[in-house]
């Protein structure tokens, strides 16, 4: 090993120590020292050693937490033990029943339980060798699941290496998607008109079943852990024991409580079900155990569910009200979204005065009028949404509400796309799309520009002052500091986020522009691969297809949307304003759309030599390397390709053909009358 090498096996080495130190302090201690920031310049540091040394990187280093591509599908698991499920108590009087047989069949033995909050997700099984993680699995049946590995190694809080050796060790747990991470997926899939997830739940279910880790990975998916299914060279006494033994491996356990008398269990669940809203995910209940490891072996299990264990389920959070009214909401690609305005009803821990009925579909589907009595609830604790009608309630004076033909905002005409279930208004420049684009180019995770509230951006549209979001960059002080509420401070501070905002990342600003479809990560993965925005202005759809992970649907919008004469003004004024549209560059690897992409060449092509077919990749930050690996982005393959295509196919690496190499490197140049 040279020096350099050995120097990057250090280097590589003490970041993954510090990086997993770090986890552990955020995850499992709920005590972090350092900031997000901190945390990502560290994993960057560490992603980019690993790129280029990568023999270097370990499987298990936490910069490989998302696999290369997609598979195809999902293998099977029989698990060691069955994965059973528990049986349900929903009042007092069941509770004290599970006591009393468990009190009964243990013969007056001294019994403790412990008691643990029941999360809403999914039970996965997880499976460490010697310390390492090996495989993850769905509970599926309870006999067999399905692996699931690559989607489960992208959850930060699941450990990839222990931090004890334990010889083996089947980990159970519950993965979950939290509220706030919920909610921002489906307002994400309301804009583009996907279909939504009805809870966390569900959302955390499609999460953990899509094939490709790179979507599992940009959801964001949590993990706590509630036991163990197998294991070999430990010997915990207690249940207690168990989850205390899990913190200490770095995996984080469900906080517990230790009891010994079912009156103070009582007592403690009322008390859950009231401030279960406090937490950042949706539990459903909590979970009794008897503590003894030895006194459940002897209780034992029915054929479905352990005897020593009682899931207490809270009631349903639901709520019957009336509908007062139906308005409609214009989102910012112009989606009218109707809602219903309610009396105000208390549900899930807060009162409501308001359900999104999500689109003319449902409003049909469900025959909701105004005026009804709707059975309403909240969707995994956050969202209300009306369940059901009440028919039988129903007066005779309720009013049938269809959604309008001109917008709410504008009056321009509204249409519905073939397929599709929301209806859109047709004019660019409706104030409602104005108003929410705003919001959403303002917004913490587009150009983060901090005190431009409802408030204030309602003065300035009503005094004219903008009329697209690159006006926001020629607002002057005199301009701000005469609006209500907003002091000489406020003005000159936002005036000083305007201005900030300008430096911005490229991936910032595309995510900003709000192209329909494409959302944070797709302009993540547009700013790296175009570096600019004059760049990314210019692509076609087939190129832009050929990107991984953007498909004919984001490719389509993204070119209308830059087709658009509006939008390239706005683009203009943005440029002539000074707002950054290129992507930073590490140093080392070159500028220009193909950064950092690395190709491999493989087959004779017929426009290039190889090295004519090199010189194009260089030229545009391109690198060429001799063999296919896991961090090759592309192959070429001309005639006769030999064993790198085979590999390339193995790896599921994309592989480009001659027509497709030249589109991708501007090489097409367009043949006269063709
Ligand atoms: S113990 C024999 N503890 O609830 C099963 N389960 O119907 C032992 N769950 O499939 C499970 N939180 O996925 C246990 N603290 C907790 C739990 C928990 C959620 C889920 C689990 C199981 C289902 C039981």
């Amino acid at each position: 090993m040279d020096q350099d090498m050995e120097r990057a096996r250090e280097m590589i080495e003490a970041l993954s120590e510090e990086i997993e130190a770090h986890n552990y302090r955020y995850y499992v201690m709920d005590n972090p020292i350092i900031s997000d920031a901190q945390y990502d310049k560290m994993l960057r540091e560490l992603e980019k050693l690993e790129k280029q040394y990568p023999s270097l990187a370990s499987p298990y280093s936490p910069a490989q937490r998302v696999g290369g591509q997609p598979g195809k599908g999902f293998a099977t698991v029989r698990h060691i033990s069955p994965m059973m499920s528990l049986a349900n108590a929903f009042t007092e009087s069941e509770l004290r029943d599970f006591d009393r047989r468990v009190r009964q069949a243990l013969s007056g033995e001294t019994v403790k339980y412990v008691v643990e909050p029941k999360i809403d997700g999914l039970a996965v099984s997880l499976f460490y060798e010697n310390g390492l993680f090996s495989r993850g699995a769905t509970r599926g049946d309870g006999e067999t699941g399905e692996d699931i590995s690559e989607n489960l190694k992208t959850i930060r809080s699941m450990p990839l290496r222990l931090r004890k050796i334990i010889q083996a060790l089947e980990v159970r747990g519950e993965a979950y998607m939290t509220k706030d991470s919920f909610a921002r997926l489906n307002e994400a899939r309301e804009e583009t008109g996907e279909p939504l997830f009805a809870n966390p739940r569900n959302a955390a279910a499609g999460t953990l079943r899509q094939l490709d880790p790179r979507i599992a990975a940009s959801r964001r998916l949590n993990l706590i852990v509630y036991g163990i299914g197998h294991s070999e060279g430990i010997e915990p006494q207690d249940h207690s024991d168990v989850l205390q033994l899990l913190q200490e491996l770095g995996l984080r356990a469900n906080e517990f409580h230790v009891f010994d008398d079912m009156s103070e269990i009582i007592k403690y669940c009322l008390d859950w079900q009231s401030r279960r809203f406090e937490l950042p995910y949706a539990i459903d209940g909590l979970v009794i155990k008897v503590n003894s490891l030895d006194q459940q072996q002897r209780l034992g299990t029915t054929s479905k569910s352990p005897r020593w264990a009682i899931a207490y389920k809270f009631p349903p959070e639901q709520a019957v009200t009336t509908v007062k009214n139906i308005f409609v909401r214009v989102g910012r690609t112009g989606v009218l979204t109707p809602t219903a305005e309610m009396e105000p009803v208390r549900i899930a821990g807060a009162t409501v005065s308001r359900a999104t009925l999500h689109n003319e579909d449902n409003i049909r589907e469900k025959d909701i009028r105004i005026g009804d009595r709707v059975l309403i609830q909240k969707a995994g604790d956050i969202i209300p949404e009306v369940i059901a009608v009440l028919p039988d309630e129903r007066k005779g004076g309720e009013k049938v509400w269809a959604i309008p033909a001109e917008c709410p905002s504008c009056g321009s005409r509204v249409t519905r796309a073939a397929g599709e279930a929301a209806v859109r208004c047709t004019n660019m420049a409706c104030p409602a799309q104005l108003w929410e684009g705003l919001i959403h180019f303002a917004s913490r995770h587009a150009m983060n520009i901090t005190g431009l509230g409802p408030a204030v951006l309602a003065q300035i549209l009503a005094g004219g002052l903008v009329r697209d979001p690159a006006d926001l960059y020629r607002l002057r002080y005199e301009d701000l500091v005469v609006l209500e509420r907003l002091g000489p401070k406020s003005a000159q501070n936002l005036l000083g986020a305007v201005e900030a905002s300008k430096k911005n990342s490229l991936s910032r600003l595309i995510f900003a522009l709000g192209i329909r479809h494409v959302g944070e990560r797709a302009a993540k993965i547009l700013a790296a691969h175009y570096g600019s925005l004059e760049a990314l202005m210019g692509a076609g759809e087939d190129e832009l297809m050929v990107i991984p992970e953007i498909g004919p649907k984001i490719a389509a919008s993204i070119v209308a949307f830059f087709t658009a004469a509006q939008n390239r003004r706005v683009i203009d004024k943005l440029v002539r304003a000074g707002v950054n549209t290129r992507a930073e560059r590490s140093g080392g690897a070159g500028a220009g759309p193909l950064a950092g992409k690395v190709f491999v060449l493989t087959g004779a092509l017929e426009s290039f030599t190889r090295q004519e077919a090199q010189e194009i990749v260089e030229r545009l930050g391109g690198k060429v390397s001799s063999s296919v690996s896991r961090i090759t982005d592309y192959v070429v393959a001309g005639e006769r390709p030999g064993s790198k295509y085979d590999k390339a196919v193995s790896l599921a690496i994309p592989i480009l053909d001659e027509n497709q190499f030249k589109k991708l490197t501007g090489m097409d140049y367009p043949v006269l009358g063709g």
